[in-house]
């Protein structure tokens, strides 16, 4: 079945959804944009991407114990069980899998009677290496789970959105989606790129009641590290075991260094995420941690020379 026709029969189950007869979806539709106001109790669905640990796992659990009907999502079915066995409505979502990503959306409208609040999208990876050693499939990989898988979801949710007239697009960027350092390119340049998908996405539904939101964490303790060491290991040194810039990257991931200090849990994610779901007018941006503070403000402060010169002495 083509990606037309999921997208038709995703579509279908919210305008057949016995809570949302054809004249309640124009209403909701065409009516005035009801800036931030909080869905009622029942209908506070959420939907987390990357919920099998770190902070989809600790923002899926805050957000369950807040009230909010989670719908917890991971890539791996282990995950999916462990998640159903811990009590929360779970279902299995690849996001470099079409496939996986519509039968995911319609596995929520079911759990939901077709509404959804909330997305957050948090589900990635971290694909390290230097740019020269980064092959155009590594570079895609990491594209079509932080950008593309991300971008698919959001559009076939964004129908449900419109027809509830109210919702919240939350996307987790990060620190490195605002200034780039050297060895994470490929995880930059998917990160920017979800800034500028956020950033337009945010004009475009301008006045619908949908609202765009990007958090923006720091250093943050969980498996990202790991795992993209992991990732490195496959994609990178597999090919090129000799690789001059290998040290570099293995001194990272051994000393934290000054970013350790900065490191904090992912319940600061969470505080801002609850932020982006509950606040009247919530903010574009949320900072996490005060190296995101700091560098942002570095950003638009120094001149691109002064700046790299800053990153060369914090890299060194
Ligand atoms: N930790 C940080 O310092 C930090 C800072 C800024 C931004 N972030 C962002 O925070 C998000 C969560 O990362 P984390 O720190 O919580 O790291 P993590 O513990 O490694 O969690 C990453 C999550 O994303 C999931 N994921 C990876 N590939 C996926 C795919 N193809 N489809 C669906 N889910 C997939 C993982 O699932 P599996 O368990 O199946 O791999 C896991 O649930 C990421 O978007 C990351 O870029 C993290």
């Amino acid at each position: 079945m083509s990606d037309d026709c999921g997208h038709a029969r995703i579509h279908a189950r919210v305008r057949d959804s016995p809570r949302l007869g054809p004249w309640v979806i124009w209403k909701l539709s065409h009516g005035k944009e009801r800036r931030g106001r909080m869905a009622s109790a029942p209908d506070r669905s959420v939907l987390v991407t990357g919920a099998s640990s770190g902070i989809g796992y600790t923002v899926a659990q805050g957000l369950r114990a807040r009230g909010y009907h989670v719908i917890a999502s991971a890539r791996k079915q282990e995950d999916v069980q462990r998640l159903s066995v811990e009590g929360f409505t779970a279902v299995q979502l690849d996001l470099a899998n079409s496939a996986s990503i519509r039968a995911a959306v319609e596995a929520t409208l079911a759990h939901t009677g077709g509404r959804v609040y909330g997305l957050f999208n948090n589900g990635g990876f971290g694909q390290l290496g230097a740019l020269e050693d980064i092959t155009r499939e590594a570079l895609r990989a990491q594209f079509e789970v932080n950008v593309f898988g991300a971008h698919e979801l959001t559009r076939l949710i964004l129908p449900v959105m419109r027809a509830q007239g109210q919702g919240r697009i939350i996307q987790n960027s990060s620190l490195l989606g605002l200034v780039a350092l050297k060895y994470r390119g490929a995880y930059n340049a998917s990160k920017f790129a979800l800034e500028a998908l956020s950033d337009t996405l945010r004009q475009e539904l301008r006045g619908t009641g949908i609202r765009v939101v990007l958090i923006e964490p720091g250093p943050i303790t969980s498996r990202f590290r790991e795992n993209a060491y992991r990732t490195f290991e496959r994609t990178v040194l597999c090919e090129n075991p000799d690789t001059a810039n290998r040290g570099r990257i293995e001194r990272w991931l051994n000393d934290q260094g000054s970013a350790g200090w900065f490191t904090l849990p992912a319940e600061a994610v969470l505080a801002k995420v609850i932020k982006a779901l509950e606040h009247d007018n919530p903010s574009p941006r949320y900072f996490v941690t005060t190296l995101t503070y700091a560098f942002a403000f570095l950003k638009r402060a120094l001149p691109d020379r002064a700046l790299d010169a800053l990153m060369a002495r914090i890299q060194a």
